[in-house]
């Protein structure tokens, strides 16, 4: 039986993964700090998903950890197929308003969640001799937005490291893609600045994403799409040895339209920071006024 590792799988695009995987007949571990969210989809693969899930407490923090599940996976079945660096949290604001914590957090989940998951997996992918590592980064590992900078940072650093991998893999016949989500409908903005004890004082931004989070639910397919759609998708682009995933389609377009104006993003950044200070009582009023 083919096997993946997936982390963040709890919720979101990661639970999207999973879905796709047990549908395909895969072994999936089921990996998240959310070690109850975990379980639960776990529970779900093994009733409507043709192949066999298993839940595991994993933080992607904890190089040790990540790299005893993959060991697990291989001892266990004998292979390791598929390995899905997907955990991570929004953290943002203004450059101003954030703290050095806010930095330490992108980097640590981020970055280092995806450098412990790859250092694990491809080792073992390379003496086997096959493998697949498909590594979440973002439309913000390509463009940069205003109040995202941490975020930006640590997505920036996923899409490098995951093409220089990908030129060095295939001489080992390891497959590796960059998926680059610009909106799929998950709880990323309704936990801002996660493992932070919430949205700090003064956080307008951050505050603004998260309270906005909450509507997601009425956006449509299209503009905001389904993690199982996303999932399937990225698993059908993975097997054809894609390098890039960049879904829903608009995404697409903003990254071709950032590459011919590579300055572009910044400007209107500019516009929009100036915009949202300026006009921030009325937004603030307006934020209130519907999520109350
Ligand atoms: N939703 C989007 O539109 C979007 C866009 C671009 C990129 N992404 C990226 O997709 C990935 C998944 O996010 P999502 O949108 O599904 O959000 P989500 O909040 O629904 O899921 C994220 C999962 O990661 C888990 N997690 C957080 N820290 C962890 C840690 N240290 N170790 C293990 N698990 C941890 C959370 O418990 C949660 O279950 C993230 O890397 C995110 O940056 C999402």
């Amino acid at each position: 039986m083919r096997t993946a590792i997936v982390t963040g799988a709890a919720s979101g695009i990661g639970r999207g993964y999973a879905v796709a995987l047990a549908e395909e007949g895969y072994y999936v571990l089921v990996t998240d700090v959310d070690e109850a969210g975990a379980k639960a989809v776990a529970e779900e693969l093994n009733r409507v998903g043709s192949g066999r899930a298993e839940a595991l407490y994993l933080d992607v923090t904890d190089a040790q950890a990540v790299a005893a599940a993959v060991h697990r996976v291989k001892a266990e079945h004998g292979r390791l197929d598929m390995m899905f660096n997907n955990a991570g949290v929004f953290v943002g604001g203004p450059v101003e308003e954030i703290t050095l914590e806010h930095w330490r957090i992108a980097c640590e989940v981020m970055v280092m969640g995806v450098v412990n998951g790859v250092d694990a997996a491809y080792k073992v992918m390379v003496e086997q001799g096959f493998g697949s590592i498909v590594n979440t980064a973002s439309m913000a590992g390509l463009t940069p937005f205003a109040f995202m900078a941490p975020y930006n940072m640590a997505k920036h650093a996923v899409v490098g490291l995951t093409m220089a991998l990908r030129g060095e893999a295939g001489a080992h016949g390891v497959r590796v893609a960059c998926v680059c989500p610009i909106a799929i409908n998950t709880n990323l903005l309704t936990h801002v600045n996660g493992g932070l004890g919430g949205v700090p004082e003064g956080d307008f931004v951050g505050s603004l994403y998260e309270r906005f989070g909450h509507y997601a639910r009425y956006i449509p397919n299209f503009i905001l799409m389904s993690p199982e759609v996303h999932g399937r998708k990225v698993l059908r682009a993975a097997e054809r040895n894609r390098a890039y995933v960049i879904e829903p389609w608009y995404g697409r377009q903003v990254w071709w339209l950032s590459r011919l104006a590579p300055t572009a993003p910044a400007r209107i950044g500019g516009v929009a920071s100036r915009g949202v200070r300026a006009a921030r009582p009325l937004i603030a009023k307006l934020a209130d006024r519907l999520t109350a």
